[in-house]
Parts: structure tokens; C-alpha cells; sequence
């Protein structure tokens, strides 16, 4: 054997000496000039990022003494330990999850063949340990000058990606660029972060843009984290900086179990027993006037352990809210129509975020409160030629399979499909709660006599003041609670200010639920 500097290698002081050497390599790196090149582009390194991410002193690594075999391209002169990305284990608040970071500052953190094999082993560690992986993404994809070798490795990534699904939580930052089709793989994971001003995402770069289509747009707008966090819906979160990045990561993991085998963390919680004023203050949220939005926040905070809520998609579908809180010290995911915006409408951004976001907790038995307060779904051309039928569908789909424990509280309108897709209790939601202020019917009053009298209003001598009768007559009858609760549709009409109390009760009677479904390969979500 020969060390790295081609000298002999024969005793056992020859041989430590030879181990020191190589991670002395390793350590140089840190202070190497690609490093602060890394810095001034305004981002950390990648041993920097798995430091804030994991516990001091947690960190395992694995294959740091890897190299690359490639010889074309000169690359037989260049075969840096590592090979562009750092792979190993650690803890987050004491439970351990498997980190792999590219190196941007080696070969652009892009993957051939050997950053490959140790990308899938550590995803098969992850697998066979149950443990979640968060990907520190700062890459240039699939390395060119290892051709296909580089895309089979990425795409057998994807296939760890997706045989991970459900099985161990994902979560993928994108810390810098992230391009062709390279976006697939954080992609495939259930969370994407990224960083105002740093991070990018788009299949076809601005230059191929500008070449092929003549389109003139920058890195920024074409899939700058503002883009995919307000307009596409690829990321969940727009950080300020890494740090809240990696912040935001690890609370998620606070939220989720370990693997699909185990139930989510439980915290020491010590609520109020009777209302609070926050409680109370739900008796006087809901305006007079059915026109008039209200925060749904309030809502939510109310009934939350601390009132807090790690939102999650806080930028898109802005219409419905989606997130993770705690009840009695269990996480919960809530699912909340928002009034204050569009008035709560579903159209097809809000039901692909409420589906997604059900979806993952109920893959990670994380119980599901939903607040509706639903008008039904947007009509209009641009979504029913965008797809509203098949992608809301997707919302009725996911409630309808979702098997953790789920509430529901109508604290408003909850008409037409709206009602039946929110998690009404023919979904199968186990309990539905109503506000005596929930209005549960085919559709509102003004609607109603619009479908069902018009040739009466038009006919009679005051036409405004029948509508408004038929109207009246038409609320008094249908717009209440008590219509579906005496039919058992809603489990129990309770007050505003019960509300807290009475979603905990639920959720401490459902806590042992188990259900069993058809044996079958697996359903056909619509897509
Ligand atoms: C090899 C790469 C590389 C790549 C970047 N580098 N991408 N080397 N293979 N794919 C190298 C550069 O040569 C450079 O090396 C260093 O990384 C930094 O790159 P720069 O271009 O100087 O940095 P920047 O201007 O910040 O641009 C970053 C970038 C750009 C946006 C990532 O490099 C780029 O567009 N790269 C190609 C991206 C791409 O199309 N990849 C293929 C994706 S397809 P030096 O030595 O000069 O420092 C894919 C298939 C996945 O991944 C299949 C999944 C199913």
C-alpha cells in the first residue's frame, strides 16, 4: 500500500500515521479557500448545516474516506474525500435521524457514481434503522462528466425516495441551487424548505430560457424561494436565513414519529381546565353579518396546547390553513378553511394543500382536527379547465382514506361539496362538532332562491322584498346545525368556548382507534 503522497506504507506507525493523514485532508477542507469562496456566495458550509441541525457531538459520519474512480475529463487528478456530499447519523432533540449534505464547494456537490453509492446507503440505513433522513440539498445534480452512471444513481435515489414514503419521514432543504432533474428528489420527500434570496428550484435554467423559448426571467423569479413558496406550492416553507431553515426542520421532526411504526413524541402539557378568555372570546368571533370573515387563527390558537401552530404551506392556498400544534401534549394536524381570505373557498390549490398535508399525517398517525368554515368550491372557468374535479378530488380521496383519529368542528358555513369534502362525517371522520352558528346545507340562502324561485321573484310586485322573504324563510329552515344533528351527521352541538375541551375529549376517546380496510395493492388516487 501506498499513502497519499505515494510513499510506502508498511509498519503499524506507517499505518496510523496514513489514517491521520487522511483526515487531516479532510479537516484542511474547513479552512480551504472553496470554503470561504462557499461563505461569500452567503452560505454555510456543509458540515456547518449538519452542525445546527443535529446535537452537539451527535454527528456519526460514514464514508467520509470515499472517492471517486471516474478517469475521463481529467478527473483521475481530482478525487477529493467525500466525493461531494457528507452522509451520516445523529440526533435531533435525542432521536436519531440519518443527514446527508452536499458539498457545494466539492465537484458542485454533484452526484456520480460513489456520491451515489453513499447516497443509497445511507438511505438503506435510514430504512433499516426507522429513522427519518433530512437532505441538506446545494447541488448541481447528476455530475456531467459521468454520464449516465450519474443519472442511474440519481434515479435510484428516487426510487429510495419513494420507498420511503410513508415509511420514515423525509424532509429536503434546499440550501442553494437545485436544477433539471435533479428537483425530483427533494420533490419526492413530504417537506421542502428553502431560503429567501438563496435557494433555487426549476427543471430548465433562465440561459436555456432565454435560448430556446426567448423567455427573459432570472434564477429569482423563475424558482427563487418566493416563487415556489406563493405561487407553485413545491415548498412548504420560506425561510429567512439557514438557520430558521434548519430550525423549522427540526420542529417538524418534533411533530412526526420516527417511522410509520411508532406514534409521534408525547411533551408534558399543562392546560387550563375550565375556559380561558381566549375560550370565551370564541363566543363572540363569528360576525353577525354571514358575509363578514373572521381569523381562523383565533380559532386555532384557542384550542392548541400554547396556542401554537407550525404552519406548514404558510405562503400558498392562503384560503386554507394547514399545520402542526399539540393537544394534551399529542401532536395533532390541523386542516382549517381560512375566512379572512377569498372566504375560505376551495379551489384547486387549497384542496391539493389540505390533501398533501392529510395525507402525510395520516401516513405518520398524527390525528386530524379540521375547522370548516367552507362556502363550497370556486367556480369559474380557469379552475374547472385547470382541473378542479380531478385535483379536488384529491381532497375527498385523502379524508375518505384517512384512518388516524379525526375532528371536525363546523364553526360556520360548511354548503355544498364543500360540506361533504371538508371532513364531513361521510368522509368518516370519527367525531363532527358544530358551533350553533355552523350553517350546514346544500348551499346559502342567497343561491337557493336563486335556483329554486326564480320565476316566483320574478313575478311577484315587489320582487326584492320576496327574494328577501324567500330567503328568510329558506335560512330559518335549512342554514342551522341542527338539521345534520338530528340526524347524527353532527355528533354534538356544542358552544364556542367548549371547543378546546370538547376536540381533547374527542381525541383522548379515539386515541386506541383501529380500523382495517379490503386488502388491495393500493388505491388510485386521482392525479
Ligand atoms: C459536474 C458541476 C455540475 C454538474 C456544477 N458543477 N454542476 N460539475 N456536474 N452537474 C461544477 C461547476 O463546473 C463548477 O466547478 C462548480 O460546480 C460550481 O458551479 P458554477 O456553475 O460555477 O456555480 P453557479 O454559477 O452557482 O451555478 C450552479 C448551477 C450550475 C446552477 C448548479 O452549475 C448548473 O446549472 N449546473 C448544471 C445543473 C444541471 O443541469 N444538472 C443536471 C441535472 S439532471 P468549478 O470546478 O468551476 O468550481 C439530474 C438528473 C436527475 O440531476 C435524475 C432524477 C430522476
Amino acid at each position: 500500500m501506498t499513502s497519499t503522497k505515494g510513499e510506502p506504507v508498511r509498519t503499524t506507525a506507517d499505518r496510523l500515521t496514513e489514517l491521520q493523514r487522511r483526515r487531516e485532508e479532510l479537516a484542511a477542507h474547513a479552512d480551504s479557500d472553496a470554503i470561504r469562496r462557499q461563505h461569500e456566495r452567503g452560505k454555510l458550509s456543509a458540515r456547518e448545516r449538519i452542525e445546527l441541525l443535529l446535537d452537539p457531538g451527535s454527528f456519526t459520519e460514514l464514508d467520509a474516506l470515499v472517492r471517486h474512480r471516474s478517469q475521463e475529463f481529467g478527473m483521475a487528478d481530482h478525487r477529493p474525500l467525500g466525493d461531494g456530499v457528507i452522509t451520516g447519523h445523529g440526533t435531533v432533540d435525542g432521536r436519531r435521524i440519518c443527514v446527508f449534505a452536499h458539498d457545494f464547494t466539492v465537484l458542485g456537490g454533484s452526484m456520480g457514481e460513489a456520491h451515489g453509492e453513499k447516497m443509497l446507503k445511507l438511505m438503506d440505513f435510514a430504512l433499516s434503522t426507522g429513522c427519518p433522513v433530512v437532505g441538506l440539498n446545494d447541488g448541481g445534480g447528476a455530475r456531467i462528466q459521468e454520464g449516465v452512471t450519474a443519472l442511474a444513481y440519481y434515479t435510484q435515489l428516487a426510487g429510495r425516495h419513494v420507498q420511503a414514503s410513508g415509511v420514515i419521514p423525509q424532509i429536503s432543504l434546499v440550501l442553494g441551487p437545485c436544477a433539471g432533474g435533479a428537483v425530483y428528489t427533494p420533490a419526492l420527500t413530504d417537506f421542502v424548505i428553502m431560503v429567501d434570496g438563496l435557494s433555487h428550484m426549476f427543471v430548465t435554467g433562465p440561459d436555456v430560457l432565454r435560448t430556446v423559448l426567448g423567455q427573459d426571467v432570472n434564477r429569482e423569479e423563475l424558482g427563487g424561494a418566493r416563487a415556489q413558496n406563493t405561487i407553485t406550492g413545491n415548498a412548504h416553507y420560506m425561510a429567512q436565513d439557514e438557520k430558521d431553515a434548519i430550525d423549522y426542520a427540526r420542529q417538524l421532526l418534533s411533530f412526526l414519529p420516527s417511522n410509520n411504526l411508532e406514534d409521534p413524541p408525547v411533551f408534558d402539557s399543562d392546560q387550563p381546565a375550565g375556559p380561558t378568555e381566549a375560550d370565551l372570546a370564541l363566543d363572540r368571533l363569528i360576525p353577525d353579518n354571514p358575509n363578514q370573515p373572521y381569523d381562523m387563527h383565533r380559532v386555532i390558537s384557542a384550542v392548541l396546547d400554547d396556542g401554537e401552530l407550525l404552519e406548514v404551506h404558510p405562503l400558498f392556498a392562503q384560503n386554507i390553513i394547514c399545520g402542526f400544534g399539540r393537544i394534551e401534549g399529542h401532536s395533532v394536524g390541523v386542516i382549517a378553511s381560512q375566512p379572512t381570505v377569498n372566504a375560505g373557498v376551495l379551489d384547486i390549490n387549497a384542496s391539493e394543500k389540505a390533501s398533501r398535508f392529510l395525507r402525510t399525517c395520516d401516513s405518520f398517525h398524527v390525528p386530524v382536527v379540521t375547522f370548516a368554515d367552507v362556502p363550497g368550491f370556486l367556480p369559474g372557468l380557469d379552475q374547472e379547465h385547470h382541473g378542479i374535479i380531478r385535483r379536488g378530488a384529491k381532497l375527498l380521496y385523502s379524508y375518505c382514506e384517512t384512518t388516524v383519529p379525526t375532528v371536525t368542528v363546523v364553526t360556520r358555513k360548511a354548503y355544498g361539496g364543500g360540506y361533504g369534502v371538508l371532513g364531513s362525517k361521510h368522509t368518516g371522520v370519527d367525531v363532527n362538532l358544530a358551533w350553533p352558528t355552523a350553517e350546514i346545507a346544500v348551499m346559502g340562502g342567497e343561491s337557493a332562491v336563486t335556483v329554486l324561485h326564480r320565476r316566483q321573484i320574478a313575478a311577484a310586485d315587489d320582487p326584492q322584498a320576496e327574494r328577501a322573504r324567500l330567503r328568510r324563510e329558506y335560512e330559518d329552515a335549512l342554514c342551522n346545525p341542527y338539521v345534520a344533528a338530528e340526524r347524527g351527521y353532527v355528533d354534538a352541538v356544542i358552544m364556542p368556548h367548549e371547543t378546546r375541551e370538547s376536540v381533547a375529549r374527542a381525541l383522548r376517546s379515539l386515541r386506541g382507534k383501529r380500523t382495517s380496510r379490503l386488502p388491495r395493492k393500493h388505491g388510485n388516487i386521482p392525479l
